[in-house]
């Protein structure tokens, strides 16, 4: 499935990070790095760092890292491959023929055989709107007030009437049932044959952020039940992880985006010129939304529905948003009950003005509480603000949360004074649970969230492995001072074990790392921003004596052998293998004693 990774990191190699950056980003050279404006979030000085011997950057500002493949893959968008292409041809490298598994091609002619069928599906629904066949579909969307360009920008269309009409013209070009069936538009019943899924609907195509057409929402015309049917999850749908309107919404200018609950929401918005309108596909918005938009916003206006469900959708987004750290302003449509009615009837002028008018997500949500209590009654009162307190937790900057004790008690008949201390009252050990969980914690932490978390078992470990690549990367001779003592098999959680066992090779080899490769070894943006996490601590540059770092890296190694020998003594016993666990076990007796010294002669290390 992957390039070689030879050629990857010739690839890399030849596209030098600091012209790479420097065609989007104004850089300028103070020290041994390129500093200027991070591209990634807004800022007025210059917080983002390029490193020309590393070849990374990193802002300091809002944390992102990253190698020349993280930073298009960022800033185009890009997948890894389509990075790798583009840095090919820039440098002139030519790139194999990808070598793919049987069962990878598989999967991926037939994922591309779905993309195909509902391409052909969305051109077969569109050009049947256009027919004589389609004059009811017609006068529905141009009573719904939407233009002829709309309409073909969407690329909205009908399904016919037969219930069979899209299976037959599929047939006919040639598809086989069994990949018709995989692709969610058609029902297979033993009694009644296959018929059309979308039948005598108004068909919504939904594309992906490439425009690759996914899956379809069909409404009925006028009041007939289910409004919507949409496609089922298939092989390419996947209803938590897109957003209708992105593919359009990407390309705004506006540094927000509008997010809404419904397809003709979007429609209406985008018709009205605001074009940063998305919508989640039918179901309750979803971290991994939330983390999509946060690649092309900060900030986000929930134009949810005006009426009781639409208060508790919204409700439940703004804990998302700000998990995936988007601030979120809520729009007030009232009278009206959708975005789609309320440009309708007010027109966009006055949708502008509400825009402006938008409230702080937090005001919203304490506005939404405060409704739930009397506060003429004393006790309401007290409740009021005892509940108000436990919100505040959420913010865990001193000065944010000190801003927003001002604010509210201003608001809400209680002296600041007396608020701070409430909330400091139910301080550190509070848990929130009207917060989500954090979406990388173990079970055990997921089951709470809120304020101030302690570090699972499984987090500390995790971070005791990240420092200790880190200092290997970072500390000249760590190599030799830790060998014998730990190696590559002592990091087991499975990202870190791929990094470990990568700049083991590579220090054997060659007796040097080159941390931007690390970063290559993974395609996701996720894992790369993890594995690039394993270089912040370098570029921040912290400053440690040779004792202190001795120490630090001594408790480090320690806890991560322990955490690798209680790995191998739960799988021996697993497997019944006592042998195994009399050795384990001396090996546990000796951590005690494991003290590493770093090399006096080198001096480069922080310090
Ligand atoms: N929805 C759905 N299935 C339904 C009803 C709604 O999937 N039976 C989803 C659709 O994505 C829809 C969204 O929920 O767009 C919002 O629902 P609603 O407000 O009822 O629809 P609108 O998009 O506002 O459509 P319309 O203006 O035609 O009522
Ligand atoms: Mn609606």
């Amino acid at each position: 499935m992957r390039y070689p990774d030879e050629i990857i990191e010739e690839v890399r190699q030849k596209n030098n990070i600091v012209d790479i950056v420097g065609s989007y980003v104004k850089l300028k050279k103070t020290g041994s790095n390129y500093m200027g404006l991070c591209p990634f979030h807004n800022e007025k000085s210059g917080s983002f760092s390029v490193s020309e011997s590393r070849q990374m950057y990193h802002c300091f500002g809002c944390g992102v890292s990253g190698n020349v493949f993280t930073f298009l893959m960022e800033y185009e968008n890009y997948t890894f491959v389509e990075a790798l292409k583009v840095l090919a041809e820039k440098a002139g490298v030519t790139l194999p023929e990808r070598e793919e598994t049987a069962e990878g091609k598989r999967r991926a002619d037939e994922r591309n055989a779905i993309l195909e069928i509902n391409k052909e599906a969305a051109t077969y629904y569109y050009y049947n709107l256009r027919n004589e066949g389609a004059k009811a579909a017609q006068n529905y969307l141009l009573g719904r007030k939407l233009t002829p360009e709309t309409i073909k920008s969407f690329g909205l269309g009908f399904s016919g009437k037969g219930g069979g009409e899209l299976y037959n013209y599929l047939k006919g070009k040639g598809y086989k049932d069994e990949i018709l069936k995989e692709s969610g538009l058609f029902t297979f019943d033993e009694a009644r044959g296959v018929y059309d899924k979308f039948w005598n609907r108004v068909m919504f195509p939904i594309f992906d952020v490439n425009n690759r057409v996914i899956g379809f929402g069909g409404r009925v015309m006028g009041d007939g039940k289910p409004k919507y049917l949409n496609s089922p999850e298939t092989k390419v749908f996947d209803k938590s992880r897109n957003l209708y309107g992105l593919n359009k919404a990407r390309q705004s200018r506006e540094k927000y985006m509008l997010c809404c609950e419904g397809y003709m929401d979007v429609i209406s918005m985008h018709q009205a010129g605001f074009t940063n309108a998305v919508a989640s596909l039918g179901t309750a918005l979803t971290g991994l939304q939330a983390a999509l938009l946060k690649r092309y916003t900060d900030t986000v206006i929930l134009t949810y529905d005006s009426d009781e469900a639409g208060v508790k959708a919204a409700l439940r987004a703004i804990p998302i948003f700000r998990e995936a750290g988007i601030t979120t302003k809520v729009l007030n449509l009232k009278p009206h009950k959708d975005p789609d009615e309320f440009i309708k009837n007010e027109g966009v002028e006055a949708f502008k003005k509400r825009i402006e008018e938008a409230e702080n997500s937090f005001y919203f949500e304490i506005r939404v509480l405060e409704q739930n209590f009397d506060l003429n009654d004393p006790d309401g009162r007290t409740k009021f603000h005892n509940e108000m307190a436990k919100k505040l937790l959420v913010f865990t900057d001193e000065i944010e949360r000190g801003n927003y004790i001002e604010a509210l008690a201003a608001k809400y008949f209680i002296s600041a004074e007396a608020l701070t201390k409430k909330v400091n009252g139910y301080g550190a050990g509070y848990i929130n649970p009207a917060e989500p969980a954090r979406s990388s914690g173990s079970g055990q932490e997921s089951s709470t969230g809120g304020y101030k978390k302690k570090k699972t078992g499984e987090e500390g470990i995790k971070e005791s492995q990240r420092l200790l690549l880190t200092w290997l990367l970072d500390v000249p001779g760590l190599f030799d001072s830790i060998n014998g003592i730990i190696d590559e098999n002592d990091f087991v959680t499975p990202l870190y074990h791929t990094v470990a066992t990568s700049v083991f090779e590579e220090y054997r080899n060659t007796g040097k790392v080159s941390p931007a490769r690390i970063i290559s070894l993974f395609e996701s943006k996720e894992e790369q921003a993890e594995a690039a996490l394993l270089f912040n601590t370098t570029l921040s540059g912290e400053k440690q004596s040779k004792e202190e770092l001795e120490l630090s890296i001594t408790e480090t190694v320690k806890k991560v052998k322990k955490n690798s020998l209680d790995y191998e003594s739960k799988k021996a016993s697993e497997e019944g293998n006592m042998s195994a666990f009399s050795d384990i076990i001396k090996e546990q007796a000796k951590i005690q004693n494991i003290k590493i010294r770093l090399k006096q002669t080198e001096d480069n290390y922080n310090g």
